[in-house]
């Protein structure tokens, strides 16, 4: 099963999976990272282990539907599944989504419904929450909407600052974010081989 990850910052997320793909908890293959920050860290991640790279920078096109369709056309290229989103601080249209319904995920730092769109740790810390988490859902048109897959509460105590939350909620988003895609995987190859 290859899969490819969309990310447009640091990738932290992105190098958790490739530990879990070389480990083997992780049974799928890396085989694109698509990534819409040219210079972004996550470029430096890919090119380290080898993975193909497929970068634009959105400003370059008129409309959305011209670098979706191109994603598309690398997507087939490289033989990708699914569309794993790690950080990709933009909304997929329609043009990637209908392809590829069912089979886009996202991961999103808050327990949604709370907290959905940009920093949501940081909206999260200025509400003064004393739970917050993590979520993996499938993509929908919406902005951090779709059927939720899994969650994981994460636990804030008095005292901890902005920073110590980021650190508690990625710690837990690396754990849960190979573990979550590997049992969507095993599910769908289960489903496959009970059609054949
Ligand atoms: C992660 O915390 C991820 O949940 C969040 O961006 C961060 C990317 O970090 N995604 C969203 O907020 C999506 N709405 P990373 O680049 O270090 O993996």
């Amino acid at each position: 099963m290859k899969i490819a990850v969309f990310a447009s910052g640091s990738g932290s997320n992105f190098q958790a999976i490739l530990e879990a793909q070389k480990e083997e908890t992780l049974q799928a293959e890396v085989a694109l990272l698509v990534c819409d920050k040219p210079g972004a860290k996550v470029i430096d991640r890919a090119v380290a282990h080898n993975i193909p790279i497929f970068v634009f920078d959105p400003h370059n096109y008129n409309m959305k539907a011209e670098f979706e369709q191109e994603v598309i056309t690398k997507l087939a290229e490289h033989d990708c599944s699914y569309v794993i989103l790690a950080g990709y601080m933009r909304l997929i249209g329609k043009t990637l989504l209908q392809p590829f319904e069912g089979r886009i995920i996202n991961i999103h730092p808050s327990l949604l419904p709370a907290f959905p769109g940009l920093d949501a740790i940081g909206q999260a810390f200025d509400a003064g929450v004393k739970v917050t988490g993590v979520t993996v859902h499938f993509v929908d048109q919406g902005v951090d909407t779709g059927p939720i897959i899994a969650q994981q509460a994460v636990t804030i105590e008095d005292g901890d600052t902005r920073a110590d939350m980021q650190r508690k909620v990625q710690e837990v988003e690396h754990a849960l974010y190979p573990k979550t895609i590997q049992s969507i995987i095993t599910k769908k190859m289960k489903e496959v081989s009970i059609h054949e």
